[in-house]
């Protein structure tokens, strides 16, 4: 008798490479066997007529941060983290982030400190290095490295976040030296605030001019930018939430010439576009975030680039402000387009929408889903195979998804903090109706069922992505050979 914890019986699994029907049993924390007609379990779960997929991985979400331009979020690690597991997410990669002048140590164990207190799913932390001092990168990122935060991300724009150019080499070959994979927020600053400034000046000011105030040739320079200075020293990096056609076109540029460029899109720039910008009054100042939203070409682009491998998944960057004075409206309730704290709640409706984008409509099957939501995410910051895959020993953090539910989404169906969603009004189909994080079920029906600090660090080591290449550049080669202490 086979001394199973918990089995999910009868439902058809769902992995990125194949679907078919089975049992799935759980004993502790892990996937201890999958097939048909397994012994019972101690509990048990009725999957028939339902999908049995990976629990989502969400890489790219601010939970509990100050922001690039000092702004708190809405959310705590348990407000933030509770509405993740509704909906069907159970590791999180998010930020400890690291203002100018502060002990990148220091942050880190605050951000452990908020995280422990609160979290309901696992969580792993990229930190971002807003101060890349030789300090910094000499003496406080190797042994943090060496603990488990195997990513670092970086900005370039922001005006309490960016890095310049130099900063920005510097910490490519830090990342470099300590194996560690770096993420980068890739806008030409200039371009932005010159754009703002500019557009202000002509009065200019409603929520719809963010997204001129961040041209796309912005993020297509950066992107352009960024690749050369990976190609430069061999160090791989991500693009994150890549929102353009012409930035996706880069990054499949570089990659063909054999660098190490990876990318992210994200939910919004897939699912909305620049026209929700456009509402009464103040009303659009929900949908900002940067980069802004884009145009349908541009969706039917990012598919393509996922498709063909350019970008590789897709993220929340779940980033939550209050449409209130503690948030978008903080400057006011008549801020112009620059004053409106950037970005947009998503942690939550990231699957179900997804779902619904890709599986529901037909666009793709369910396993193009589980990849580009769990298990290339989790590939590629060094989480596989422990999480992101439904196999033999991966921790047992699954979905059940009801494939039929009809969902209308509204401001009081979400549970995060941010106290809106810019999806209200939407009917999608397809819903996580129970989910299991480690053997335990987090959500039952639709109900959370677990505690604020249940869920646990995950310690990393950094993924394949990270390995270098071993091709420097020519020059940058040349200028070590020739005894510039560059290297
Ligand atoms: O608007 C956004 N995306 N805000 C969050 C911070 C960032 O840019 O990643
Ligand atoms: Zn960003
Ligand atoms: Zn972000």
């Amino acid at each position: 008798m086979a001394d199973y914890d918990l089995v999910i019986r009868g439902g058809t699994v769902g992995t990125a490479s194949a679907v078919f029907d089975a049992d799935v049993a759980i004993a502790g924390e892990s996937i201890v066997a999958v097939g048909r007609g397994l012994p019972a379990g101690k509990r048990e779960i009725d999957a028939r007529g339902r999908l049995v997929l990976p629990g989502g991985v969400d890489a790219h979400a601010h939970i509990e941060q100050l922001s690039g331009m000092g702004v708190m979020n809405a959310d705590t690690f348990e407000t933030a983290t509770g509405s993740s597991a509704l909906g069907g997410t159970t590791t999180v990669v998010c930020f400890a982030a690291q203002h100018k002048g502060k002990s990148l140590t220091r942050v880190v164990e605050d951000y452990h400190a908020l995280a422990r207190k609160g979290t309901i799913v696992d969580y792993a932390l990229h930190m971002i290095l807003a101060d890349p001092t030789e300090t910094v990168l000499k003496e406080e990122l190797p042994p943090l490295v060496k603990s488990g935060h195997a990513s670092i991300k970086l900005f370039m724009t922001y005006q309490h976040t960016k890095v310049d150019d130099e900063q920005l080499l510097d910490t490519l070959i830090a990342a470099r030296e300590n194996k560690a994979l770096v993420c980068v927020h890739a806008e030409n600053n200039g371009m932005i605030s010159w754009m703002g400034r500019r557009l202000v000046e002509r009065g200019y000011r409603a929520p719809q001019y963010h997204a001129v105030h961040h041209p796309r040739l912005c993020e297509t320079e950066a992107i352009y930018r960024l690749c050369a200075f990976a190609e430069l020293v061999d160090q791989p990096v991500i693009v994150y939430h890549v929102s353009t056609a012409e930035g996706a076109a880069v990054i499949r540029d570089a990659r063909g010439r054999g660098i190490k460029v990876f990318g992210e899109t994200c939910t919004q720039y897939l699912t909305l576009t620049v026209d929700d910008l456009v509402k009464p009054g103040i009303e659009g100042a929900k949908w900002i975030c940067s980069p802004p939203l884009r145009q349908v070409s541009d969706q039917e682009a990012l598919w393509k680039a996922l498709e063909l491998g350019d970008l590789q998944f897709v993220s929340s960057d779940h980033a939550p402000y209050r449409f209130d004075d503690t948030g978008k409206l903080r400057a006011g309730p008549d801020p112009s387009f620059k004053e409106v704290a950037n970005g947009m709640p998503g942690l939550e409706l990231r699957l179900p929408l997804l779902f619904d984008a890709m599986v529901a409509k037909g666009r793709y099957g369910i396993e193009k889903f589980v990849e580009w939501t769990a298990s290339a995410p989790a590939r590629m910051y060094g989480l596989h195979p422990r999480k992101g895959s439904i196999a033999i020993g991966a921790d047992a953090d699954i979905c059940i998804w009801d494939p039929k539910r009809r969902t209308t989404i509204s401001d009081a169906t979400v549970h995060d903090n941010a106290g809106y969603t810019p999806y209200a009004g939407r009917t999608i189909e397809g819903w996580p109706v129970s989910v299991v994080r480690r053997g335990e079920i987090v959500v039952d029906d639709g109900k959370l069922k677990a505690s604020a600090g249940s869920g646990v660090f995950l310690p990393r080591e950094a993924g394949e992505a990270a390995v270098p290449t071993g091709r420097l550049s020519p020059e940058f080669d040349e200028a070590r050979n020739f005894g510039a202490r560059l290297y």
